[in-house]
Order: C-alpha cells, then sequence, then structure tokens
C-alpha cells in the first residue's frame, strides 16, 4: 500500500472515498468534516440532527456523494468522546475505517489527518498513527490459501493536508508509522506461520537475510558452540526435538563511541511447545506454534531499529528450539547447567521458556550489554492475573521498567507491572538444585520472572510476558486475529526514548 501526503482540499480531492471524522458529543462538524458537510449541502449535520451519526468510537457512516464532492464516497469515523482521545484513537479509527471500505471493495482512500485540530495531537503523530492503523488493520496472512479469488487490498492511501509544512510533518509521521507497522506485520508474519515452517533454523535463516537487508551484525550459534559455551539449559529443552536449536544475535550500532551502553533484547523463541514429557493438553495445542512470540519482536525490533537509526546501541539475542517430547527429551527431575553455572532443577518439562531465557541472558551479558529487557509468551498464570488486555512487566529496576510502561502508553500496547517481592523466591527453592523451574500455581507469572532475573547477573532488567497479548482470537481495531505483532513497537520506541535522553 502506497500511503502519501496529498496537498489539496478536502471538497475537491478526487478519490473513490474520503474519511472523515466526528466526536461524540459534538453538535456541529467540525473542520474538515465540516467542510464536506457544507459541499454536501448539510447532509452530515442532518444526519446529526436525525440521531443517525453520533460519533462514538467505532461508528461508520457511508454517504455516497453523487458528484457534489471530488470523493465519490465519504465515510464519517466516529473518534469517540474527545476527553479520551488519544494517538491509539487515530490507529483504531483509520483501522477500522480501512477495514470498512475494503469489505466494499473500496481500493484507493483519503483521509484527512485525525486529531490535529481541537484534540491538539502533534501533526506528525498524527500521520505516523494513520500509518499505524492502515497498514496493521488492513493486515492479513493468507498465503496458505490456494484459491484466493476476490481479495482485493488498498493500494492507496492519501492523507490530504493543504498547509505544506503540516504536509511536510505529515510525510515524517508516515514514514516513522510505515516502519514500525511493516516491522510489527513481520512479527505478526512469524507467529502465524505454522511451526513446520518457522523452525528454529528458519527464524536464524530470517535474521540473516535481515543482517543484510538492513546492513545489522548478525551471529548465529549451533548446538557445538553452545555446548562449548555450557548452555545447558537451552540445550535440555532442545533435547526432545529433531530440529536443531539456534541461537541468534542481531546487533545495531548506532552510538559507536559508547560502545559499553547497549540495552539487549532477549526473546524466547520456542517454535513449539508441546511441554515436552509434561505434555500440554490436546486442545488449543496448536496455539504453541506462536510460543516464539518474544523472539520474533526482537528480530522485527531491531529491523525497525536498523531503519530509524537512533544514537543507541541495541543487542537482540533469541532463543530459538523447539520443546517436544522425543526420546532423547529431558525428564522431569533432571538436572540441568546453565552457562552461569547455576544449576536448575527441571520439575516440569513445559516451563521450559524460562530455561532457554537463562542462557540467553547469560549470552546477552557476555555480550556486553548493559540493561535487559527479555520478552516471552512464559506463563498461563499471566493471563489468569491480567487477560488478554495488558502485557505483564517484572523487573529489578524501576526506571528501566517505568520506561517500557511508558513506551507502551505511547504505541497504545498495554503493560501492567506486577510485584518481585523477595518473598515470593521461596518458590523456586530446589532441594537437588540451586533453583527449580517451577514454583507451583501462586504467582506464577512472578517466580517464572524471578527465575529468569537470576541470570540477569545485576544488570537492570524488565520482563514482559506476552503470553496474553502475543496472539489473539479476536479483531479489534488494528488488531488481527493471530499474532498481533506486541511488542514491537513498544521495543523500538523504548530504545528511541533511550536514545533521546
Ligand atoms: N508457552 C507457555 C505459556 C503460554 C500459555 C503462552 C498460554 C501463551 C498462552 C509456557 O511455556 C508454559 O507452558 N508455561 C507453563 C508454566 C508452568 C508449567 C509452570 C504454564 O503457564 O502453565
Ligand atoms: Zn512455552
Ligand atoms: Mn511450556
Amino acid at each position: 500500500m502506497e500511503i502519501r501526503v496529498g496537498a489539496g482540499d478536502v471538497a475537491h480531492i478526487q478519490t473513490p472515498a474520503l474519511i472523515v471524522n466526528l466526536f461524540e458529543g459534538a453538535t456541529q462538524p467540525g473542520g474538515a468534516t465540516g467542510a464536506v458537510d457544507r459541499a454536501l449541502d448539510g447532509a452530515i449535520s442532518k444526519l446529526m440532527a436525525d440521531g443517525e451519526v453520533k460519533g462514538k468510537r467505532g461508528e461508520m457512516t457511508l454517504v455516497h456523494t453523487f458528484g457534489r464532492l471530488g470523493a465519490a464516497r465519504v465515510v464519517v469515523a466516529g473518534l469517540g468522546k474527545e476527553k479520551d482521545f488519544t494517538a491509539d484513537t487515530v490507529r483504531r479509527v483509520t483501522a477500522e475505517a480501512c477495514r470498512f471500505l475494503r469489505a466494499r471493495g473500496v481500493t484507493r482512500l483519503a483521509t484527512i489527518a485525525h486529531g490535529t485540530g481541537v484534540a491538539g495531537l502533534a501533526t506528525s503523530a498524527s500521520g505516523q498513527a494513520i500509518a499505524e492503523g492502515a497498514i496493521l488493520g488492513l493486515y492479513r496472512f493468507r498465503h496458505y490459501f490456494s484459491d484466493d479469488e476476490d481479495q482485493r487490498e488498498v493500494t492507496e492511501l492519501t492523507i490530504v493536508e493543504r498547509d505544506a509544512v503540516r504536509a511536510r510533518e505529515l510525510e515524517e509521521g508516515v514514514r516513522v508509522g510505515r516502519i514500525l507497522a511493516e516491522a510489527s506485520a513481520m512479527a505478526r508474519d512469524m507467529v502465524n506461520e505454522p511451526a513446520n515452517v518457522m523452525t528454529p533454523s528458519r527464524m536464524a535463516e530470517i535474521a540473516q537475510e535481515m543482517s543484510r537487508d538492513y546492513a545489522l551484525e548478525v551471529e548465529v550459534l549451533d548446538e557445538t558452540r553452545m555446548e562449548a559455551l555450557g548452555m545447558g539449559a537451552l540445550l535440555g529443552v532442545a533435547r526432545g526435538s529433531s530440529q536443531p536449536p539456534r541461537l541468534i544475535v542481531l546487533r545495531y550500532w548506532g552510538d559507536q563511541e559508547n560502545r559499553s551502553q547497549a540495552l539487549g533484547l532477549v526473546g524466547k523463541g520456542i517454535t513449539f511447545d508441546s511441554g515436552g514429557i509434561s505434555i500440554k493438553p490436546a486442545s488449543g495445542m496448536e496455539e504453541m506454534k506462536g510460543d516464539m512470540a518474544g523472539g520474533a519482536s526482537v528480530i522485527a525490533a531491531m529491523v525497525a531499529l536498523a531503519q530509524l537509526k537512533p544514537v543507541v546501541n541495541v543487542t537482540g539475542v533469541v532463543a530459538a528450539t523447539e520443546n517436544m517430547p522425543g526420546g532423547s527429551a529431558q525428564r522431569p527431575g533432571d538436572v540441568v547447567r546453565t552457562m552461569s553455572g547455576k544449576t536448575i532443577e527441571v520439575v516440569n518439562t513445559d516451563a521450559e521458556g524460562r530455561l532457554v531465557l537463562a542462557d540467553a541472558l547469560s549470552y546477552a551479558v557476555k555480550l556486553g550489554v548493559s540493561h535487559i529487557v527479555d520478552i516471552a509468551t512464559l506463563t498461563g498464570a499471566c493471563v489468569v492475573a491480567l487477560g488478554r488486555v495488558c502485557t505483564g512487566v517484572m523487573g529489578n529496576d524501576q526506571a528501566l521498567i517505568d520506561r517500557v510502561i511508558n513506551a507502551g502508553k505511547a504505541t497504545g500496547e498495554k503493560m501492567w507491572q506486577l510485584p518481585t517481592f523477595d518473598e515470593y523466591r521461596e518458590q523456586i527453592k530446589s532441594t537437588v538444585a540451586d533453583i527449580k523451574n517451577t514454583g507451583g500455581r501462586d504467582a506464577g507469572a512472578i517466580t517464572g520472572a524471578l527465575l529468569i532475573g537470576q541470570f540477569a547477573a545485576d544488570k537492570p532488567w524488565a520482563h514482559l510476558d506476552i503470553a496474553g497479548t502475543a496472539f489473539t482470537s479476536k479483531e479489534d481495531g488494528y488488531v488481527i486475529r493471530g499474532g498481533t505483532g506486541v511488542p514491537v513497537r513498544t521495543l523500538a520506541e523504548l530504545a528511541l526514548g533511550m536514545a533521546r535522553s
């Protein structure tokens, strides 16, 4: 889809469809919507007076113009109440309006820049949110349908803006929004691919392709290297599968003078989680092809950063393996020795994410990162605690945690912190090894996080449990069924924020 900023007037732009907007509770259509209303001899005002158009968020009203306007159709998109308006409203409304028109066979669209008037959104922020909303909202994953007729795609979106300075700001926002949204879509694709395609080797191959395309430094460790490094926890999980594991490293150097400062992004890349010998129930197990979402988000965020080029260093590490119950699989009760030297009793082979992350964090520390953020579809317990609304955030450094949460506020990817009181550590004490890999049902998201934190080597560390947010079964705004791409945009925003300060 081409997204351009078109100089011109909303009443005269020639387009099959123009998206305008309305706040809930507005008594008159204002701004560009008002101009369109006047050209339509007050059609929108009349619909408002009749109570048919209210401006509620998600409301879409299609008006055919029959030649009274350059646009053949106008969609009046409800923005909801002005006091609730944020950049996320623009993402959602743009996504829903674009899908609404695509469903009616419209492939070329125009829109006004939402929210830059009374709502006070910066012009570039509006352009960014429009690009993100359109790309993410129109996303679909269809390449396994052999008969894919009648799938007309939106090919062109024009943001109409008369003022040249504002048009340039919109263009800059669109550039950034496109990079971030396409990175999220890349993570969605990786999550949506079936596990027979998206294997650890395929993830490594993608990282290598990305390093070539975007000049990122890449390193892929195979089993021999993992053995030499003593990565017994990662190798223990990989034992049950015939797919060889991969430890994938992508590095972006935006601040060459400060190479000792680097943000480490560490992702769980379980390309299929059967549970291993502690096997999962059959129902819903297919979802576990998405257990590499954390790893996918790291690769995708690196790709975004390589294009946005902030002055900051970022190292991405992805521990990629399957968790399968093959004949050589590790058993409940096994003890593994991690790269750090710490031993872990594997009480439950289905608590594999923390095992692979233990060695991945140690490797990130060895590579010299100064801060660590790990991202994992780690626990069903996090879904029980927070539902599918927000990502669980834990860690050992409140400043880093706050940065992550605030980055999430900017992107609309909601985050909520859970506590990590020392008392919880009791639950992962083992009678045969340094720690055990499960702490029982109570506070499962927290005890999982605390195990991972043991391998952060006193670096500021934050953990994102995306078990509830990485994939979804329902369409909502710019979120489509399947992989959501969470938290790619937040990880990129976090790095951008670190570069700014
Ligand atoms: N990948 C799962 C967690 C998960 C569940 C992610 C649902 C997304 C949706 C993880 O490896 C797992 O199996 N966790 C166990 C841990 C338990 C054995 C301590 C869980 O949550 O039940
Ligand atoms: Zn898992
Ligand atoms: Mn598991």
